[in-house]
């Protein structure tokens, strides 16, 4: 017999800023295309529009940012112990997730990890969720920053390597977002149902199936 089982995963603020930054970052995705190329992108109309709606997501994008920073860190006081990785995630853990995600879930095996509000991202999630949020994100708003104030920031700007040099690492970076976004997709579908992960990122509430027999917990990100 089974029966399901319900875990508060993800609060309020965390789930506002998740929707708001999803937001804003397709926005920044799709703007910047059409600011990339106009001459072969054109969907909002005049350039400076596009232009206009890049910057304005890259603020709301930049601000919420800096609130989740400050939620994990002062208020929920749980940034360290739910994104970095531990040795053994480095060590084991990774390659025994990936192992899960490129073979042993296509075979109908459960997932080597099981979420919990402390423990809430398996190893991969942690690695690459360190990354887009401690490496990627911050080196985005602050090349968009320097981006949107050249004149004022030209010194910095000069120390950076010039004009070329920061276009192409915004454009870079926003390729890195752009794949991000289908790989998170993707294995965010892989829970028990495909929408098990997308529920906990709305309302905030898991539902984990719970094997009566062996006690065995078939939930896993
Ligand atoms: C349309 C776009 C997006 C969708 C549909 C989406 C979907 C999801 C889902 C279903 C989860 C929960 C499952 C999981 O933890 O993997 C999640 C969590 C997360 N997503 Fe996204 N996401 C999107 C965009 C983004 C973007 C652009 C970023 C970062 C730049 C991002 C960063 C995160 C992070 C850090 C978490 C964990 C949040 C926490 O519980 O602390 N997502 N996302």
């Amino acid at each position: 017999m089974k029966h399901n089982e319900f875990v508060y995963m993800t609060p309020m603020p965390v789930r506002i800023w998740h929707w708001l930054n999803a937001f804003g970052i397709l926005t920044l995705c799709v703007t910047g295309l059409q600011i990339r190329f106009p001459d072969y992108i054109n969907i909002f109309g005049a350039y400076k529009a596009a232009i206009r709606l890049h910057n304005t997501a890259g603020v709301v994008v930049s601000i919420s940012y800096i609130l989740w920073l400050l939620y994990y860190l002062i208020v929920a006081k749980s940034l360290m112990k739910l994104y970095i990785p531990t040795i053994e995630d480095l060590k084991s853990g990774i390659f025994r997730q990936a192992f899960f995600y490129f073979l042993t879930y296509f075979l109908g095996k459960p997932n080597p990890h099981h979420s919990t509000p402390d423990s809430k991202f398996n190893p991969m999630q942690k690695a690459a969720y360190l990354v887009i949020m401690f490496i990627l994100l911050p080196m985005v708003i602050f090349s968009g920053v320097l981006l949107m104030y050249i004149a004022p920031l030209r010194e910095v700007l000069l120390i950076l390597g010039g004009i070329k040099t920061l276009i192409g690492t915004h454009f870079l970076l926003s390729c890195c977002f752009t794949a991000f976004l289908f790989v998170h997709i993707y294995l965010a579908t892989l829970g028990h149902t495909p929408l098990a992960h997308f529920k906990p990122m709305w309302n905030g509430w898991e539902e984990e199936e719970i094997d009566d027999a062996s006690t065995e917990k078939t939930v896993g990100r």
